[in-house]
């Protein structure tokens, strides 16, 4: 496959600095290499840059750096919708506020070939907020009510030429919702499983089921994964750490299936804080799981079905 690399070293939308380093880190990690081994061709392109920066007012006055945030959206979705013609995006954050700017760029690609795109949203957050809802202030918690057309953010963030539609979203890891996201996301109609639901089904089953409703309608799956979504045992570069996230083999699961499934089409890496990190154990075990999704495997052959011989 033909991969290309950008970098979106974006942090103002997350309450702290650090995750500007993101694309350094994974790159550093070694994720160009990683993939180059399973024989994709990779091309790093760089590091993506903002529209020009313009005031702006909001009522909401706990929002923090709105302007630079808006700026970053347009620069960033104009690069994924041009990118995303001829290649796989990888997208290295930055804060999650830059998939207000993949999201919205690919749903305008995918809707000039015709095609439904699909969300797989890794995290321990939904980041439903809109600008008026969010009471922390911090962008990144809002780019998937954005992508999706909730309201409010006209006149603020870049006209979105496409929504994805929210019933085309599904949502795993949550378990950290506030209570105007809950609301918002029922209303809307986004597939959410949450940590309760993994622990009870298995991730496994509940992934299945949504890569067969991509597949049913020939659909493109961008797939946004934030270090959040893995429990701080094993992914402490994040900044906003919440206990009872996906272990390191139900997250090298879903990679798995995903690859397995063929249905990829682009993917986030996003929220890695080096600064937190311990000595690059988080930048390298999200470059492990791109490895996972790019077709790495355990064994070279497929794993076999419970009917299987
Ligand atoms: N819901 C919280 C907020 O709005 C947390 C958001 C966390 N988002 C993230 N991308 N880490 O502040
Ligand atoms: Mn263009
Ligand atoms: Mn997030
Ligand atoms: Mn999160």
């Amino acid at each position: 496959m033909d991969c290309k690399i950008l970098g979106a070293p974006v942090q103002d939308g997350a309450g702290r600095m650090g995750c500007e380093m993101g694309p350094s880190a994974l790159r550093t990690a070694g994720l160009a290499g990683a993939l180059r081994e399973l024989g994709h061709r990779v091309a790093d392109l760089g590091t993506i840059l903002p529209a020009t920066v313009r005031p702006l007012a909001h009522g909401n006055l706990a929002l923090k750096a709105l302007p630079e945030i808006s700026a970053w959206t347009a620069g960033i979705a104009e690069a994924a919708y041009d990118v995303s013609a001829d290649a796989m995006p990888i997208f290295l954050g930055g804060d999650h506020s830059i998939s207000a700017g993949t999201v919205s760029g690919l749903a305008r690609r995918a809707a000039e070939a015709g095609r439904p795109l699909f969300v797989l949203w890794l995290d321990a957050h939904p980041d439903f907020h809109t600008l008026d809802t969010t009471a922390s202030g911090n962008l990144h918690g809002v780019p998937l009510a954005y992508a999706s057309g909730q309201p409010g953010f006209g006149g603020y963030f870049p006209d979105l030429p496409v929504a994805v539609d929210p019933k085309r979203i599904c949502a795993m890891g949550l378990r950290s919702v506030d209570p105007a996201e809950r609301e918002a996301l029922n209303q809307a109609g986004v597939t959410v499983h949450d940590m309760r639901a993994i622990d009870e089904h298995g991730i496994a089953p509940l992934l299945r089921a949504f890569l067969a409703r991509v597949a049913a309608q020939d659909g493109l799956l961008h797939v946004s994964l934030d270090v959040d979504f893995l429990d701080p045992s094993i992914a402490p570069a994040v900044g906003t750490t919440v206990p009872g996230g996906a272990t390191l083999r139900e997250a090298h699961l879903v990679m798995e299936m995903l690859s397995d499934s063929g249905l990829v089409s682009s993917l986030d890496l996003v929220e890695l804080n080096p600064f937190l990190d311990e000595r690059g154990r988080t930048a390298t075990l999200m470059v492990d799981l791109t490895a996972s999704l790019m077709g790495r495997r355990i064994m070279d052959r497929p794993t076999l079905s419970h009917s299987g011989s």
